[in-house]
Protein backbone atom coordinates (compact mmCIF):
# COMPACT_ATOMS: atom_id res chain seq x y z
CA UNK A 1 0.00 0.00 0.00
CA UNK A 2 1.86 3.74 -1.37
CA UNK A 3 2.31 5.83 2.01
CA UNK A 4 1.71 8.63 -0.31
CA UNK A 5 -1.75 10.12 -1.56
CA UNK A 6 -2.27 10.00 -5.27
CA UNK A 7 -5.04 11.82 -7.43
CA UNK A 8 -6.81 8.45 -7.33
CA UNK A 9 -6.92 7.64 -3.21
CA UNK A 10 -5.32 8.14 -0.32
CA UNK A 11 -1.94 6.93 0.96
CA UNK A 12 -1.52 4.44 4.17
CA UNK A 13 -0.50 6.84 6.23
CA UNK A 14 -3.19 9.17 5.81
CA UNK A 15 -5.82 6.24 5.79
CA UNK A 16 -3.97 4.77 9.47
CA UNK A 17 -4.66 8.86 10.59
CA UNK A 18 -7.77 8.84 9.98
CA UNK A 19 -9.17 5.47 11.40
CA UNK A 20 -6.99 5.63 14.20
CA UNK A 21 -8.53 9.10 15.01
CA UNK A 22 -12.64 8.46 13.88
CA UNK A 23 -11.92 5.27 16.62
CA UNK A 24 -10.71 7.42 19.40
CA UNK A 25 -13.61 10.65 18.55
CA UNK A 26 -15.81 7.42 19.13
CA UNK A 27 -14.87 6.81 22.57
CA UNK A 28 -13.72 10.43 23.50
CA UNK A 29 -16.98 11.67 22.66
CA UNK A 30 -19.76 8.94 24.78
CA UNK A 31 -16.75 9.46 27.41
CA UNK A 32 -17.46 13.14 27.91
CA UNK A 33 -21.36 12.80 28.00
CA UNK A 34 -21.20 9.86 30.88
CA UNK A 35 -18.58 11.98 32.85
CA UNK A 36 -20.51 15.01 32.60
CA UNK A 37 -24.10 13.26 33.24
CA UNK A 38 -22.65 11.15 36.02
CA UNK A 39 -24.65 12.25 39.28
CA UNK A 40 -22.38 13.45 42.30
CA UNK A 41 -24.88 11.52 44.70
CA UNK A 42 -22.23 10.24 46.88
CA UNK A 43 -18.37 10.21 47.17
CA UNK A 44 -18.36 7.14 45.45
CA UNK A 45 -20.16 8.67 42.36
CA UNK A 46 -17.86 11.59 42.88
CA UNK A 47 -14.51 9.80 42.62
CA UNK A 48 -15.99 7.80 39.36
CA UNK A 49 -16.90 11.02 38.05
CA UNK A 50 -13.19 12.52 38.24
CA UNK A 51 -11.48 9.03 37.59
CA UNK A 52 -14.14 9.13 33.77
CA UNK A 53 -13.01 12.96 33.55
CA UNK A 54 -9.21 12.53 33.89
CA UNK A 55 -9.79 9.72 31.38
CA UNK A 56 -11.74 12.00 29.17
CA UNK A 57 -9.10 14.50 29.58
CA UNK A 58 -6.08 12.01 28.94
CA UNK A 59 -7.47 10.78 25.73
CA UNK A 60 -8.58 14.05 24.47
CA UNK A 61 -4.69 15.24 24.60
CA UNK A 62 -3.85 12.23 22.81
CA UNK A 63 -6.01 12.96 20.31
CA UNK A 64 -5.35 16.27 19.82
CA UNK A 65 -1.01 15.13 19.44
CA UNK A 66 -2.84 13.00 16.69
CA UNK A 67 -4.39 15.53 14.98
CA UNK A 68 -1.71 17.77 14.77
CA UNK A 69 1.05 15.36 12.93
CA UNK A 70 -2.52 14.30 10.98
CA UNK A 71 -2.73 18.25 10.04
CA UNK A 72 1.12 18.51 9.52
CA UNK A 73 0.55 15.45 6.63
CA UNK A 74 -2.35 16.58 5.75
CA UNK A 75 -0.68 19.71 4.74
CA UNK A 76 2.55 18.48 2.51
CA UNK A 77 0.02 15.54 1.16
CA UNK A 78 -2.08 16.48 -2.23
CA UNK A 79 -5.70 15.44 -1.84
CA UNK A 80 -7.32 12.85 -3.92
CA UNK A 81 -9.94 14.30 -6.42
CA UNK A 82 -13.17 14.40 -6.40
CA UNK A 83 -15.04 11.58 -7.38
CA UNK A 84 -17.82 13.12 -9.04
CA UNK A 85 -16.66 17.49 -10.48
CA UNK A 86 -20.23 17.58 -11.23
CA UNK A 87 -21.54 17.58 -8.51
CA UNK A 88 -20.25 21.04 -7.45
CA UNK A 89 -22.91 21.28 -4.25
CA UNK A 90 -21.75 17.64 -3.24
CA UNK A 91 -18.36 18.32 -3.25
CA UNK A 92 -18.66 22.10 -1.99
CA UNK A 93 -20.56 20.20 1.52
CA UNK A 94 -18.10 17.59 1.50
CA UNK A 95 -14.90 20.11 1.20
CA UNK A 96 -16.68 22.09 3.77
CA UNK A 97 -17.61 19.56 6.37
CA UNK A 98 -14.16 18.11 5.99
CA UNK A 99 -12.41 21.58 7.26
CA UNK A 100 -15.05 21.10 9.97
CA UNK A 101 -13.54 18.12 11.01
CA UNK A 102 -9.88 19.36 10.93
CA UNK A 103 -10.88 22.84 13.10
CA UNK A 104 -13.11 20.43 15.47
CA UNK A 105 -9.77 18.11 15.72
CA UNK A 106 -8.03 21.24 17.22
CA UNK A 107 -10.48 23.47 18.66
CA UNK A 108 -12.53 20.88 20.47
CA UNK A 109 -9.51 19.53 22.64
CA UNK A 110 -8.09 23.12 23.11
CA UNK A 111 -10.88 25.07 24.81
CA UNK A 112 -11.96 21.68 27.20
CA UNK A 113 -7.65 21.91 27.87
CA UNK A 114 -8.61 25.48 28.68
CA UNK A 115 -11.47 24.67 31.15
CA UNK A 116 -9.71 22.14 33.18
CA UNK A 117 -6.73 25.00 32.98
CA UNK A 118 -8.31 27.48 34.25
CA UNK A 119 -9.52 26.01 37.50
CA UNK A 120 -6.61 23.57 38.53
CA UNK A 121 -9.18 20.86 37.78
CA UNK A 122 -10.16 18.36 40.27
CA UNK A 123 -9.80 15.45 37.96
CA UNK A 124 -6.20 16.21 36.65
CA UNK A 125 -4.97 14.65 33.83
CA UNK A 126 -2.89 11.56 33.77
CA UNK A 127 0.35 12.73 32.50
CA UNK A 128 3.40 14.37 34.25
CA UNK A 129 3.67 18.01 32.67
CA UNK A 130 1.68 19.87 34.92
CA UNK A 131 -2.14 21.10 34.62
CA UNK A 132 -2.28 24.24 33.43
CA UNK A 133 -1.43 26.49 30.58
CA UNK A 134 0.39 29.52 29.76
CA UNK A 135 -2.15 32.40 29.48
CA UNK A 136 -5.20 30.70 30.82
CA UNK A 137 -6.11 32.71 33.49
CA UNK A 138 -6.84 31.08 36.73
CA UNK A 139 -10.50 32.36 37.37
CA UNK A 140 -13.80 30.87 37.53
CA UNK A 141 -14.78 33.24 34.60
CA UNK A 142 -12.58 31.86 32.18
CA UNK A 143 -13.31 27.98 33.13
CA UNK A 144 -17.27 28.63 32.15
CA UNK A 145 -16.47 30.63 29.49
CA UNK A 146 -14.14 27.28 27.92
CA UNK A 147 -16.87 24.67 28.99
CA UNK A 148 -19.57 26.58 27.63
CA UNK A 149 -17.32 26.62 23.84
CA UNK A 150 -15.92 23.60 24.50
CA UNK A 151 -19.84 21.88 24.98
CA UNK A 152 -21.08 23.55 22.12
CA UNK A 153 -17.85 22.97 19.57
CA UNK A 154 -18.66 19.19 20.79
CA UNK A 155 -22.13 19.54 19.22
CA UNK A 156 -20.85 20.80 16.15
CA UNK A 157 -18.49 18.01 16.30
CA UNK A 158 -21.15 15.46 16.32
CA UNK A 159 -23.28 17.33 13.40
CA UNK A 160 -19.99 17.48 11.44
CA UNK A 161 -19.11 13.79 12.10
CA UNK A 162 -23.11 12.80 11.44
CA UNK A 163 -23.47 14.19 8.01
CA UNK A 164 -19.65 13.19 7.15
CA UNK A 165 -20.79 9.69 8.01
CA UNK A 166 -23.79 9.99 5.91
CA UNK A 167 -22.03 11.12 3.10
CA UNK A 168 -19.68 8.41 3.24
CA UNK A 169 -23.01 6.06 3.59
CA UNK A 170 -25.13 7.55 0.69
CA UNK A 171 -21.33 6.69 -1.51
CA UNK A 172 -21.34 3.70 -0.67
CA UNK A 173 -25.49 2.91 -0.54
CA UNK A 174 -26.64 4.73 -2.99
CA UNK A 175 -24.51 5.96 -5.85
CA UNK A 176 -21.94 2.54 -5.11
CA UNK A 177 -18.64 4.47 -5.91
CA UNK A 178 -15.17 3.91 -4.51
CA UNK A 179 -15.56 7.21 -2.18
CA UNK A 180 -15.28 4.71 0.94
CA UNK A 181 -13.18 1.98 -0.73
CA UNK A 182 -10.84 4.83 -1.21
CA UNK A 183 -10.19 5.04 2.43
CA UNK A 184 -10.34 2.23 3.31
CA UNK A 185 -6.85 -0.27 4.03
CA UNK A 186 -6.20 -2.45 1.10
CA UNK A 187 -6.20 -1.14 -2.68
CA UNK A 188 -9.42 -0.06 -3.93
CA UNK A 189 -10.48 -1.36 -7.55
CA UNK A 190 -8.99 1.19 -9.72
CA UNK A 191 -11.77 1.22 -12.95
CA UNK A 192 -14.13 3.45 -10.89
CA UNK A 193 -11.21 6.40 -10.34
CA UNK A 194 -11.22 8.91 -12.49
CA UNK A 195 -7.46 8.48 -13.79
CA UNK A 196 -5.64 7.63 -11.61
CA UNK A 197 -1.97 8.55 -12.69
CA UNK A 198 -2.27 11.33 -15.98
CA UNK A 199 -4.90 13.00 -13.64
CA UNK A 200 -3.45 16.14 -11.16
CA UNK A 201 -4.19 15.97 -7.28
CA UNK A 202 -6.72 18.37 -6.29
CA UNK A 203 -5.32 21.37 -4.68
CA UNK A 204 -5.93 21.51 -0.98
CA UNK A 205 -7.88 25.13 -1.18
CA UNK A 206 -8.70 24.43 -4.78
CA UNK A 207 -12.21 26.35 -3.77
CA UNK A 208 -12.13 29.19 -1.13
CA UNK A 209 -15.42 29.03 0.03
CA UNK A 210 -15.62 25.73 1.43
CA UNK A 211 -13.00 26.81 3.91
CA UNK A 212 -14.06 30.20 3.87
CA UNK A 213 -18.01 28.84 5.25
CA UNK A 214 -16.63 26.57 7.64
CA UNK A 215 -14.67 29.42 9.05
CA UNK A 216 -17.56 31.14 9.58
CA UNK A 217 -19.57 28.18 11.30
CA UNK A 218 -16.48 28.12 13.84
CA UNK A 219 -16.49 31.42 14.70
CA UNK A 220 -20.32 31.26 14.84
CA UNK A 221 -20.27 28.13 17.23
CA UNK A 222 -17.03 29.76 19.45
CA UNK A 223 -19.10 33.21 20.19
CA UNK A 224 -22.59 31.42 20.78
CA UNK A 225 -20.32 29.14 23.33
CA UNK A 226 -18.83 31.51 24.83
CA UNK A 227 -21.75 33.31 25.43
CA UNK A 228 -23.66 29.90 26.68
CA UNK A 229 -21.17 29.49 29.38
CA UNK A 230 -21.27 33.12 30.41
CA UNK A 231 -25.33 32.66 31.05
CA UNK A 232 -24.73 29.25 32.89
CA UNK A 233 -22.15 30.96 34.67
CA UNK A 234 -23.57 29.89 38.68
CA UNK A 235 -23.44 33.24 40.43
CA UNK A 236 -20.05 32.70 42.20
CA UNK A 237 -19.93 29.72 43.49
CA UNK A 238 -21.65 31.23 46.58
CA UNK A 239 -20.32 29.83 50.41
CA UNK A 240 -23.79 31.49 51.33
CA UNK A 241 -25.60 28.51 49.36
CA UNK A 242 -23.71 26.14 51.72
CA UNK A 243 -24.62 27.89 54.75
CA UNK A 244 -21.02 29.47 55.08
CA UNK A 245 -20.69 33.21 56.44
CA UNK A 246 -19.07 35.61 53.82
CA UNK A 247 -14.96 35.94 53.96
CA UNK A 248 -13.25 38.83 54.53
CA UNK A 249 -10.44 39.34 51.38
CA UNK A 250 -8.14 41.46 52.64
CA UNK A 251 -5.35 40.68 50.27
CA UNK A 252 -1.68 39.27 50.64
CA UNK A 253 0.29 41.38 53.43
CA UNK A 254 3.59 41.75 52.08
CA UNK A 255 5.51 39.64 55.07
CA UNK A 256 7.77 41.95 57.14
CA UNK A 257 10.63 40.30 58.86
CA UNK A 258 11.24 41.14 62.10
CA UNK A 259 13.57 43.83 63.28
CA UNK A 260 16.95 42.16 64.21
CA UNK A 261 16.89 41.85 68.27
CA UNK A 262 18.02 44.53 69.94
CA UNK A 263 20.34 44.15 72.93
CA UNK A 264 17.75 45.21 75.12
CA UNK A 265 15.26 43.16 73.50
CA UNK A 266 14.22 40.22 74.73
CA UNK A 267 16.44 36.77 73.86
CA UNK A 268 15.57 35.24 70.68
CA UNK A 269 14.41 31.36 69.88
CA UNK A 270 16.31 29.90 67.10
CA UNK A 271 14.33 26.59 65.77
CA UNK A 272 16.00 24.09 65.60
CA UNK A 273 13.70 21.23 64.14
CA UNK A 274 9.68 20.95 63.67
CA UNK A 275 6.74 20.16 61.44
CA UNK A 276 3.59 21.71 60.42
CA UNK A 277 1.02 19.23 59.20
CA UNK A 278 -2.65 19.15 58.33
CA UNK A 279 -5.23 16.96 58.05
CA UNK A 280 -8.00 16.57 56.32
CA UNK A 281 -10.84 14.37 55.74
CA UNK A 282 -11.20 12.83 52.00
CA UNK A 283 -14.10 10.73 50.83
CA UNK A 284 -14.26 9.62 54.55
CA UNK A 285 -10.29 8.71 54.65
CA UNK A 286 -8.58 11.39 56.32
CA UNK A 287 -4.99 12.24 54.56
CA UNK A 288 -2.46 14.38 55.38
CA UNK A 289 -0.26 17.25 53.91
CA UNK A 290 3.31 18.81 55.15
CA UNK A 291 4.75 21.72 54.13
CA UNK A 292 8.65 21.33 54.42
CA UNK A 293 9.80 25.20 54.32
CA UNK A 294 8.76 27.43 57.09
CA UNK A 295 10.61 29.56 59.37
CA UNK A 296 9.54 30.87 62.98
CA UNK A 297 10.39 33.90 64.61
CA UNK A 298 10.05 33.04 68.41
CA UNK A 299 10.87 36.19 70.84
CA UNK A 300 9.68 35.62 74.78
CA UNK A 301 10.31 37.63 77.10
CA UNK A 302 12.23 36.09 80.32
CA UNK A 303 11.24 39.42 82.73
CA UNK A 304 7.64 36.98 82.70
CA UNK A 305 9.57 34.41 83.82
CA UNK A 306 9.27 30.84 81.91
CA UNK A 307 5.21 31.43 82.24
CA UNK A 308 5.90 34.57 80.34
CA UNK A 309 4.94 35.99 76.91
CA UNK A 310 6.17 36.57 74.43
CA UNK A 311 5.66 36.87 70.73
CA UNK A 312 5.67 34.66 66.94
CA UNK A 313 5.66 35.07 63.45
CA UNK A 314 5.61 32.10 60.89
CA UNK A 315 5.72 32.61 57.36
CA UNK A 316 5.16 29.35 55.79
CA UNK A 317 6.12 28.51 51.96
CA UNK A 318 3.11 27.17 50.61
CA UNK A 319 4.43 25.95 47.49
CA UNK A 320 6.53 23.50 49.58
CA UNK A 321 3.50 21.70 50.46
CA UNK A 322 4.16 17.23 50.33
CA UNK A 323 0.84 15.80 49.99
CA UNK A 324 1.69 13.05 48.11
CA UNK A 325 -0.15 12.39 44.83
CA UNK A 326 -2.72 14.88 45.86
CA UNK A 327 -0.03 17.61 45.77
CA UNK A 328 -0.50 19.22 42.53
CA UNK A 329 -4.47 19.55 42.81
CA UNK A 330 -4.08 21.01 46.02
CA UNK A 331 -1.65 23.72 45.41
CA UNK A 332 -4.20 24.49 42.72
CA UNK A 333 -6.30 27.23 42.22
CA UNK A 334 -9.39 25.47 43.80
CA UNK A 335 -7.41 24.95 47.09
CA UNK A 336 -4.46 26.79 48.24
CA UNK A 337 -4.07 28.80 44.88
CA UNK A 338 -0.07 28.61 45.50
CA UNK A 339 0.40 30.66 42.33
CA UNK A 340 -1.26 33.93 43.75
CA UNK A 341 -0.74 33.12 47.78
CA UNK A 342 2.74 31.44 47.54
CA UNK A 343 2.61 32.39 51.30
CA UNK A 344 1.27 31.90 54.79
CA UNK A 345 1.88 33.89 57.68
CA UNK A 346 0.68 33.42 61.22
CA UNK A 347 1.28 36.03 63.88
CA UNK A 348 0.18 35.46 67.60
CA UNK A 349 1.36 36.83 70.64
CA UNK A 350 1.92 33.66 72.97
CA UNK A 351 -0.36 34.75 76.59
CA UNK A 352 -0.05 33.17 79.96
CA UNK A 353 -3.25 31.69 80.86
CA UNK A 354 -4.29 30.31 84.44
CA UNK A 355 -3.61 26.50 82.79
CA UNK A 356 -0.98 26.98 80.21
CA UNK A 357 -0.20 28.80 77.30
CA UNK A 358 -2.09 30.10 74.62
CA UNK A 359 -1.18 31.44 70.83
CA UNK A 360 -3.67 34.58 70.16
CA UNK A 361 -3.28 36.76 66.37
CA UNK A 362 -3.95 36.32 62.81
CA UNK A 363 -3.38 33.35 60.29
CA UNK A 364 -3.12 34.82 56.93
CA UNK A 365 -3.70 32.25 54.25
CA UNK A 366 -4.89 32.26 50.53
CA UNK A 367 -5.46 35.84 51.10
CA UNK A 368 -7.58 36.02 53.76
CA UNK A 369 -7.36 36.96 57.10
CA UNK A 370 -8.31 35.42 60.08
CA UNK A 371 -8.37 35.47 63.92
CA UNK A 372 -7.06 32.22 65.39
CA UNK A 373 -6.13 31.23 69.16
CA UNK A 374 -5.14 27.93 69.92
CA UNK A 375 -3.57 26.08 72.96
CA UNK A 376 -0.07 25.98 73.16
CA UNK A 377 1.65 23.25 74.88
CA UNK A 378 5.61 24.63 76.09
CA UNK A 379 8.15 23.18 77.85
CA UNK A 380 11.42 25.35 78.78
CA UNK A 381 14.20 23.39 79.88
CA UNK A 382 17.40 25.45 80.59
CA UNK A 383 18.27 27.09 76.83
CA UNK A 384 15.93 24.31 74.94
CA UNK A 385 12.37 25.12 74.83
CA UNK A 386 9.78 22.32 73.17
CA UNK A 387 6.27 23.59 72.21
CA UNK A 388 3.23 22.25 70.09
CA UNK A 389 -0.28 23.22 69.00
CA UNK A 390 -3.51 21.95 67.45
CA UNK A 391 -5.85 23.79 65.89
CA UNK A 392 -9.09 23.41 63.84
CA UNK A 393 -9.53 25.36 61.02
CA UNK A 394 -12.47 25.75 58.97
CA UNK A 395 -11.41 25.61 55.21
CA UNK A 396 -14.38 27.78 54.45
CA UNK A 397 -13.12 30.67 56.14
CA UNK A 398 -10.36 30.70 53.90
CA UNK A 399 -12.29 29.94 50.87
CA UNK A 400 -10.32 26.51 50.49
CA UNK A 401 -12.03 24.30 47.98
CA UNK A 402 -15.17 25.88 47.73
CA UNK A 403 -16.19 24.63 44.52
CA UNK A 404 -17.06 21.42 47.13
CA UNK A 405 -19.31 22.58 49.76
CA UNK A 406 -20.38 18.92 50.39
CA UNK A 407 -18.07 17.90 53.40
CA UNK A 408 -18.68 14.45 53.11
CA UNK A 409 -16.40 14.45 50.40
CA UNK A 410 -13.96 17.04 51.61
CA UNK A 411 -14.19 17.83 55.28
CA UNK A 412 -14.83 21.52 56.53
CA UNK A 413 -12.52 21.06 59.54
CA UNK A 414 -8.86 21.32 58.34
CA UNK A 415 -6.40 20.25 61.77
CA UNK A 416 -3.45 21.68 61.70
CA UNK A 417 -0.67 20.67 64.06
CA UNK A 418 2.56 22.48 64.69
CA UNK A 419 5.42 20.90 66.73
CA UNK A 420 8.70 22.36 67.38
CA UNK A 421 12.10 22.23 69.23
CA UNK A 422 13.51 25.68 70.13
CA UNK A 423 17.13 27.11 71.27
CA UNK A 424 17.64 30.27 73.09
CA UNK A 425 19.61 32.05 70.59
CA UNK A 426 23.13 33.24 72.64
CA UNK A 427 23.90 36.81 71.60
C1 LIG B 1 -11.56 15.57 20.62
C2 LIG B 1 -11.49 15.56 21.92
C3 LIG B 1 -12.66 15.78 22.84
C4 LIG B 1 -13.98 15.51 22.68
C5 LIG B 1 -14.67 14.88 21.48
C6 LIG B 1 -14.66 15.92 23.88
C7 LIG B 1 -16.01 15.78 24.13
C8 LIG B 1 -16.65 16.18 25.26
C9 LIG B 1 -18.06 16.03 25.51
C10 LIG B 1 -19.05 15.38 24.56
C11 LIG B 1 -18.32 16.57 26.71
C12 LIG B 1 -19.68 16.66 27.40
C13 LIG B 1 -20.32 17.97 27.03
C14 LIG B 1 -21.74 18.05 27.54
O1 LIG B 1 -22.35 17.01 27.83
O2 LIG B 1 -22.22 19.19 27.60
C15 LIG B 1 -17.08 17.07 27.25
C16 LIG B 1 -16.95 17.74 28.47
C17 LIG B 1 -15.74 18.15 28.98
N1 LIG B 1 -14.49 17.93 28.43
FE1 LIG B 1 -14.12 17.19 26.61
N2 LIG B 1 -13.74 16.44 24.77
C18 LIG B 1 -12.50 16.36 24.16
C19 LIG B 1 -11.29 16.76 24.69
C20 LIG B 1 -11.13 17.27 25.96
C21 LIG B 1 -9.86 17.64 26.55
C22 LIG B 1 -8.51 17.49 25.87
C23 LIG B 1 -10.13 18.13 27.80
C24 LIG B 1 -9.20 18.67 28.85
C25 LIG B 1 -7.90 18.49 28.92
C26 LIG B 1 -11.56 18.08 27.99
C27 LIG B 1 -12.21 18.52 29.10
C28 LIG B 1 -13.57 18.50 29.27
C29 LIG B 1 -14.23 19.11 30.39
C30 LIG B 1 -13.56 19.85 31.56
C31 LIG B 1 -15.59 18.90 30.20
C32 LIG B 1 -16.72 19.37 31.11
C33 LIG B 1 -17.12 20.72 30.61
C34 LIG B 1 -18.15 21.36 31.54
O3 LIG B 1 -17.80 21.64 32.68
O4 LIG B 1 -19.27 21.57 31.06
N3 LIG B 1 -12.14 17.54 26.86
N4 LIG B 1 -16.08 16.83 26.34
C1 LIG C 1 -17.20 5.74 10.84
C2 LIG C 1 -16.96 6.97 10.59
C3 LIG C 1 -16.29 7.55 9.38
C4 LIG C 1 -16.38 7.20 8.05
C5 LIG C 1 -17.19 6.06 7.44
C6 LIG C 1 -15.55 8.10 7.32
C7 LIG C 1 -15.32 8.08 5.96
C8 LIG C 1 -14.51 8.92 5.25
C9 LIG C 1 -14.25 8.84 3.84
C10 LIG C 1 -14.84 7.82 2.92
C11 LIG C 1 -13.41 9.84 3.50
C12 LIG C 1 -12.87 10.15 2.13
C13 LIG C 1 -13.70 11.21 1.48
C14 LIG C 1 -13.24 11.49 0.07
O1 LIG C 1 -12.50 10.72 -0.50
O2 LIG C 1 -13.65 12.55 -0.44
C15 LIG C 1 -13.13 10.57 4.69
C16 LIG C 1 -12.31 11.69 4.77
C17 LIG C 1 -12.15 12.43 5.90
N1 LIG C 1 -12.61 12.10 7.16
FE1 LIG C 1 -13.79 10.55 7.66
N2 LIG C 1 -14.99 8.99 8.19
C18 LIG C 1 -15.43 8.68 9.45
C19 LIG C 1 -15.12 9.33 10.60
C20 LIG C 1 -14.39 10.48 10.67
C21 LIG C 1 -14.13 11.23 11.86
C22 LIG C 1 -14.63 10.85 13.26
C23 LIG C 1 -13.38 12.29 11.51
C24 LIG C 1 -12.84 13.40 12.38
C25 LIG C 1 -13.34 13.84 13.45
C26 LIG C 1 -13.17 12.23 10.08
C27 LIG C 1 -12.45 13.17 9.38
C28 LIG C 1 -12.22 13.11 8.02
C29 LIG C 1 -11.50 14.12 7.28
C30 LIG C 1 -10.92 15.41 7.85
C31 LIG C 1 -11.45 13.69 5.95
C32 LIG C 1 -10.81 14.43 4.78
C33 LIG C 1 -9.44 13.95 4.56
C34 LIG C 1 -8.73 14.89 3.58
O3 LIG C 1 -9.00 14.79 2.39
O4 LIG C 1 -7.95 15.70 4.07
N3 LIG C 1 -13.78 11.12 9.60
N4 LIG C 1 -13.80 10.00 5.76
Amino acid sequence: MPIHNTPGRYGSVAKAFHWITALLILIEYPLGRIANDRPIDTPRDLEAKFTLFSAHKTLGLLIFAVALLRILWALMEPRPRALHPDRPIETWLAHAVHWLLYFCLVLVPLTGWAAHAATGGLAPIWWPFGQGLPLIPKSEFAQVVFAGMHGVLTSLLLIAVGLHVAGALKHWLIDRDLTLARMLPGKPLMAGLPGEAPRLPEPRIRRPAPLSAAVLVMLATLLAGAASGWREAPAPLALEEAGIGETEEIGDLEPVPLPLPQADQPPMWEVTEGEITFTVSRFGNPVTGRFARWDARITHDPAFGSEGAGHVRAQIDITSLDMGSLTGQALGFDFFDADEHPQAVFEADILSVIDGHVLRGTLLLRGVTQAVEMPLTLRIDGDEAEAGATISLDRFAFAIGRNIPDTSILGRDVRVNVKLKARRRQE
